[in-house]
């Protein structure tokens, strides 16, 4: 079994910081710079996770608290780990983190053509309920702006409950464990 570990990033992990953007510059065009990112996690509203095989960042994610709102900022990861059930877990985790945290529901933006992330997000219980037209400035693509239902309800803890269960089954299958630290 390998053992992956889920885990608080602090701005003063270098390592993490440039392991994250690693995996930005392999998975999103035109986004942060590792200074970008590095302000980006520094900011007071931030809060980011990592997943790691050992040393090396294989995905990561992370909202913004805005009041009672999670505004999820970034999920990725690294191309030869998707569709393992990573970027599952991640959000899974980061949802867990905002309810936690006071949120009442997240919300995210999404290009109108991301047919996998937008299937994660259905998944977690995302519904579309705005777009933005040519937000996107590379390719004059739309935004779709997601929400999800209130999350202290019974029936978001149950969809949470259940894509945990998956994410368990999906890594056991492929000899995964995921190992989370506890936030500091
Ligand atoms: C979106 C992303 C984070 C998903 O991460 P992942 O680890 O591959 O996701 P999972 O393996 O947990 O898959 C979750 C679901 O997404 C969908 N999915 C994943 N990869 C897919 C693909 N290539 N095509 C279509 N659907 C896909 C599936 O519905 C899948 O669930 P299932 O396999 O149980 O049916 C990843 O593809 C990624 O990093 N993309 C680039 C960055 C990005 O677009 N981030 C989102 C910005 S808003």
């Amino acid at each position: 079994m390998k053992t992956l570990h889920l885990q608080h990033v602090s701005p003063e992990d270098e390592e993490a910081v440039s392991g994250m953007a690693i995996v930005l510059d392999l998975t999103l065009t035109n986004h942060w710079t590792s200074a970008g990112l590095r302000a980006e996690i520094r900011h007071s509203a931030s809060r980011y996770w990592a997943l790691y095989d050992h040393e090396q960042v294989v995905g990561f994610g992370g909202f913004w608290l805005i009041v009672d709102e999670a505004h999820l900022v970034m999920l990725a990861v690294h191309p030869q780990w998707q569709n393992m059930g990573l970027g599952t877990a991640l959000l899974g985790h980061m949802l867990v983190e905002a309810h936690r945290a006071g949120a009442h529901r997240a919300t995210l933006e999404v290009r109108a053509s991301n047919t996998a992330a937008l299937a994660l997000y259905e998944r977690y219980g995302f519904a579309v309920l705005g777009r933005r037209p040519g937000y996107y400035k590379d390719n004059d693509e739309d935004a779709l702006i997601l929400w999800t239902p209130r999350l202290d309800t019974p029936a978001f803890l149950a969809v949470l409950a259940e894509c945990a269960n998956r994410v368990k089954q999906r890594f056991y299958l492929q000899g995964l464990m995921l190992r989370q630290q506890p936030n500091p």
